[in-house]
């Protein structure tokens, strides 16, 4: 169940977020539960799509539908508000719409008493309206499971609650996908017809894709192909004369075992019979329809369907829709052959991969009626077979027309020739890729990407297939990783399309990171620079866009971090400053003890810069999506934003991962003078605060009193200021937002020195300590038991996240990252 043990009103606002976001749905009319509108400015008409009755437990639609009938009528509303085009009604499992139009009769009824209670469902009336709409919506209910159809609903919704739109969208049956379609129709639909015994049937010549041909192409009882064994006429099928033999069915006529409920809800959701130019290639195709457990039967089953279908669309869009007439594909790591399920044209499609097993599979799969051809599958290790070994036509291929070559691949990740490479995608470990002749041909050129088998592959076809497309899943590591600069320096190729999607969502990978889709061209291309992608939920709803930005000039923010080391002044704590990405970010904290491992000394040099780094990288939280972008070396507008860098100072203060500990040394960084929190005595550094006040003054040039280690863009450190106030020994400026930080920090602070026992330079991290304890690990628990301490903090951490929706937008603006998201906005 989606929605698990929630009341009405969160199913409702949970719903509302998951499924109808760009619609407003906060209206209440009457006693309707949930109506979703367009979101729209004052001077228009108030449009409805949908009023729709909630129920917190699972409940019959019937009965939620009738109560919303029973409510419209009682309340008279249809008398001045123009209904929606759709009824509805949902639960924690379901939701259901029905167009207004099938039900409006119900609402002309003479006579008829509206003003019983709708949710009574033993009055006559309500008994009455529940077998009209039985009788009137059977056929015509869109019902949808929300996880389990949740990309269906998705679409559902795109397609209908558009304005001007009256009629319901459904989903298209092309030859790109009519096999998908096929695989989908069998696990809902083959069930529910009444045949007996299908190998008995399959032996006597009719099989169940006869049946999906017939739902396909027949319409008003007669075939639209003379070729169909079974027609569907409107409530059951009828087998053609000579294949209905004696004993096997007992007449020409087959039911449906469930009165065709679910063969209908089925095809409410496709469009069909599909246009007419598809009809005799779906016919002459049927070979295609083969079911998904002859795919699945054997051996291993690496790229979701999911997304292997997606893939194929992709480059249907990129290549045009007779893609595969046109273009060769090889499959050079194909395992048991997944990836090429649903491809149609087996004279153009190439597979080879490294174990013979697995070859065997796909020869035993081609008899079973895969879309193969035996002499086109063959065992290729890729990085170290010659390709004088490849059969003649595709070796021909390479050599005269190299451009109509599709490598379509999802390459094994991670360590070369062990079991592990070839069962997923696995994290990768230095120097496991080794020792094929691929490595060994250009070491040099690939850098540290020469340890990543992917990366080996791609750099094999790219240097050897020279001209030729590619279509592949990998991680965006190639994109935008720094271990593939020099990867980057030769791979150029036009990107012309591609998605990403959870990793997660693939057979044996944990890990929360995009694993991409992308289509190259390598005839042409620069360095790669920046590429729009899709971004897809696991479930494969449409999320939105993210761009991937990178460059052969692309420095990253401990490239810019590194001209602020200080090692000449005091230092007053200890950043620790690992890598560029998200993925490192919870590592990246300041503390008093400095264990030497990717730590930075902090002074008052490099306090404001420190702060800024700390609060790039922890003000924007890390998602699977987000897991492999760089932080970057910023642009300098970020120098003359006094309020962005007290912001920031502000944001470290209060921050978590401040663990300055007055255990470890002097607590430099108590924010607020004695005399403010009522402090017993004065404490032993008033560091901080002095230099809030621009009493500590950086040294008299800023940053260039020390050891500065830059890589690049010297100039632009001469210019960088410090903070305007304290050059002149002013107090800083901060914004109204880091003020009422601190002014609700303070009340904690006041309220930790009431303590009988407190310790007076106690830090923000000792305080937490005092007030929360540890649990058995020894780690620091959430919250305390006392309840004012609860609440203070909770006023902080309120405080705290309005800052960091002022600092949020300047991480972007300021470059610091690039790769941003753009939602779903049609
Ligand atoms: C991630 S799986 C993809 C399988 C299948 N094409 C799919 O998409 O579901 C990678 C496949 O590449 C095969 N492989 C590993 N090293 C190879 C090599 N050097 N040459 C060819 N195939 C290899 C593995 O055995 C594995 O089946």
């Amino acid at each position: 169940m989606k929605y698990k043990n929630i009341n009405e009103e969160t199913l409702k606002n949970m719903v509302a977020q998951d499924f109808f976001e760009k619609f407003d749905c906060t209206e209440i009319i009457k006693n309707i539960d949930f109506s979703i509108k367009q979101k729209t400015d004052a001077l228009l008409a108030e449009k409805y799509f949908l009023w729709a009755e909630a129920k917190a437990s699972a409940t019959d639609l019937l009965t939620m539908l009738t109560q919303l009938i029973l409510t419209i009528g009682k309340s008279k509303i249809t008398d001045h508000l123009i209904p929606p085009p759709f009824l509805g009604c949902f639960d924690p499992n379901k939701i259901a719409f029905v167009e207004f139009s099938e039900i409006m009769d119900i609402f002309t009824l003479n006579d008829f008493n509206w003003n019983v209670t709708p949710s009574n469902t033993g009055t006559k009336e309500f008994k009455y309206i529940y077998e009209k709409l039985k009788k009137l919506i059977d056929h015509n209910l869109y019902i949808f499971d929300f996880e389990k159809e949740a990309s269906e609903l998705k679409t559902f919704i795109k397609n209908n609650f558009v304005i001007g739109k009256t009629e319901t969208n459904k989903i298209q049956i092309t030859k790109n996908n009519f096999t998908w379609v096929y695989a989908k129709w069998n696990k809902e639909v083959k069930s529910t017809i009444g045949v007996e015994d299908w190998d008995l049937a399959k032996q006597n010549g009719i099989f169940d894709l006869d049946f999906y041909l017939a739902d396909l192409l027949s319409r008003e009882n007669l075939s639209l192909k003379e070729k169909l064994n079974i027609v569907l006429k409107h409530t059951h099928y009828e087998v053609k004369p000579e294949k209905a033999r004696i004993g096997l069915f007992k007449s020409y006529i087959i039911d449906f075992n469930d009165g065709q409920k679910v063969h209908r809800q089925f095809w409410t959701k496709y469009e069909r019979p599909p246009l007419e130019v598809y009809w005799d290639y779906i016919v002459d195709r049927r070979d295609l329809l083969v079911p998904q457990d002859i795919r699945e039967r054997k051996g291993s089953f690496f790229t979701p369907q999911i997304w292997v279908e997606l893939s194929q669309k992709y480059i249907a869009d990129v290549f045009g829709e007779d893609w595969q007439d046109n273009y060769y594909v090889w499959d050079c790591a194909a395992g048991t052959g997944n990836l090429l399920v649903g491809l149609t044209n087996k004279y153009r499609i190439y597979a080879s991969t490294i174990d013979q097993a697995d070859v065997n599979v796909m020869h035993e799969r081609i008899k079973d009626g895969a879309n193969l051809l035996d002499d086109h599958v063959f065992q290729f290790d890729f990085l170290n077979g010659s390709f004088d070994e490849l059969p003649p036509s595709l070796k021909n291929v390479i050599k005269n027309e190299p451009e109509k070559l599709i490598v379509y691949i999802n390459p094994p990740y991670a360590e070369a020739g062990s079991k592990k490479s070839r069962t997923g995608i696995l994290r990768h470990k230095a120097g496991v890729a080794t020792g094929n002749k691929t490595h060994n041909k250009y070491f040099s050129k690939m850098g540290k990407a020469r340890n990543e088998i992917f990366a080996q592959f791609l750099t094999r076809i790219y240097f050897e297939l020279k001209g030729c497309k590619i279509g592949e899943f990998s991680t965006q590591k190639a994109l935008v990783g720094p271990n593939f600069k020099d990867f980057r320096k030769f791979f150029f190729t036009e990107f012309k399309k591609g998605f990403v999607v959870p990793a997660n969502s693939f057979d044996n990978v944990k890990g929360k990171f995009p694993i991409g889709f992308k289509i190259w061209d390598t005839r042409d291309g620069n360095h790669f620079e920046n590429a729009i992608f899709d971004v897809y939920n696991a479930d494969g709803s449409y999320y939105g866009q993210k761009i991937y930005h990178d460059g052969p000039e692309c420095l990253y923010i401990n490239d810019w971090f590194r001209q602020f080391h200080d090692k000449k002044n005091i230092s007053i704590g200890i950043l620790h400053n690992n890598k560029n990405d998200f993925q490192t970010c919870n590592q990246v904290r300041i503390a008093s003890k400095d264990i030497k491992d990717h730590t930075t000394p902090i002074t008052k040099n490099n306090l404001l810069k420190v702060c800024i780094y700390l609060t790039v990288r922890k003000v924007i939280p890390a998602t699977w999506l987000n897991d492999r972008d760089q932080f970057l070396f910023p642009n300098d507008s970020w120098i003359n934003d006094i309020e962005f860098q007290t912001d920031c100072l502000t944001y470290t203060l209060f921050h978590n991962s401040n663990n300055i500990s007055s255990k470890h040394g002097i607590n430099h960084w108590i924010p607020f003078t004695a005399e403010e929190v009522n402090a017993r005595t004065r404490f032993e550094s008033s560091f901080m605060t002095d230099f809030i006040n621009g009493k500590v003054k950086p040294d008299k040039n800023g940053i260039f009193d020390f050891t500065v280690e830059t890589v690049a863009r010297d100039e632009a450190i001469t210019s960088v200021p410090i903070n305007i106030g304290q050059s002149q020994g002013l107090p800083l400026q901060f914004s109204s937002r880091a003020k009422a930080v601190f002014k609700v920090a303070a009340e904690l602070w006041k309220y930790y020195h009431c303590q009988p026992n407190c310790n007076v330079n106690a830090s923000f991290y000792d305080i937490r300590e005092y007030f929360q304890g540890r649990d058995e690990q020894g780690k620091m628990k959430n919250n305390s038991d006392d309840a004012e301490y609860n609440k203070l903090l909770g006023d902080l951490r309120l405080e705290m996240k309005f800052l960091t929706l002022q600092i949020e937008p300047k991480i972007y603006e300021y470059e610091f990252l690039k790769s941003c998201i753009k939602y779903w906005s049609n």
